[in-house]
């Protein structure tokens, strides 16, 4: 149905889900500072990086920080979110996803992540991927991270393929907008992806990616 050489995943909503350690770790940031923080606050954050998490955050402060305290509160968040994610194993990555990424391969597409996490690799190493993919493009590599396109033209270079081959698989409506802002198909799984009105196509769980690929 879709005609691609390549296939770019997001992390986190996509592959395996780290949004409650998120979600613990920024309420515990803003419970300390006084600041209103609720799962639905928490879901304005999804694909969009560190800092500018914080900002949507620290909207609802009376208080205004120096860059150098913002600088310090998302270490303090990071350091709290990391250690949910050494609790995390393989056993977080389901069955569904890991035959179908190993189907995929086997079909000949070259699999990639694009993701907004700095944190990626770490995720990914411990899920059991930390070796899998033929390339990662992360928050580390990016200036701009979602809906600009950034992220996904670069997992698409390291990658070696034209970024209208590449298909991006994404449960952000910023994904969405950064796979089509970077003339990529936009494959929407759930969350403010699905729907949105910009995707070429609605899956209906991972493993649907083989009736279309
Ligand atoms: C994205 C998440 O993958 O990574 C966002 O969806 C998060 O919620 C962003 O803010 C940055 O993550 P990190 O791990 O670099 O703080
Ligand atoms: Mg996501």
């Amino acid at each position: 149905m879709f005609t691609a050489k390549a296939v770019i995943f997001d992390l986190d909503g996509v592959i395996c889900f780290t949004d409650k350690y998120h979600y613990l770790a920024w309420k515990k940031l803003a419970d300390r500072l006084g600041i209103y923080f609720d799962e639905q606050i928490n879901n304005r954050l999804r694909g969009v990086s560190r800092m500018a998490s914080l900002e949507i955050i620290l909207e609802r402060s009376e208080k205004e920080y120096t860059q150098e305290e913002k600088e310090a509160f998302a270490e303090e968040k990071n350091n709290d979110y990391r250690e949910y994610l050494m609790t995390m194993s393989p056993a977080d990555l389901s069955e569904e996803v890991k035959t179908t990424l190993d189907a995929l391969r086997a079909k000949g597409y070259l699999l990639a992540i694009g993701s907004s996490s700095k944190n990626t690799k770490l995720i990914l190493s411990k899920i059991g991927l930390g070796e899998y993919f033929d390339a990662i493009a992360d928050g580390n590599d990016i200036t701009h991270s979602k809906p600009d396109p950034e992220v996904f033209l670069c997992a698409a270079a390291k990658l070696g393929v034209p970024a209208a081959e590449c298909a991006v698989v994404e449960d952000a409506l910023a994904g969405i907008q950064a796979a089509k802002g970077g003339g990529m198909i936009g494959l929407a799984l759930g969350g403010d992806a699905e729907n949105c009105g910009l995707e070429d196509y609605d899956l209906k769980g991972f493993g649907d990616l083989l009736n279309i690929l």
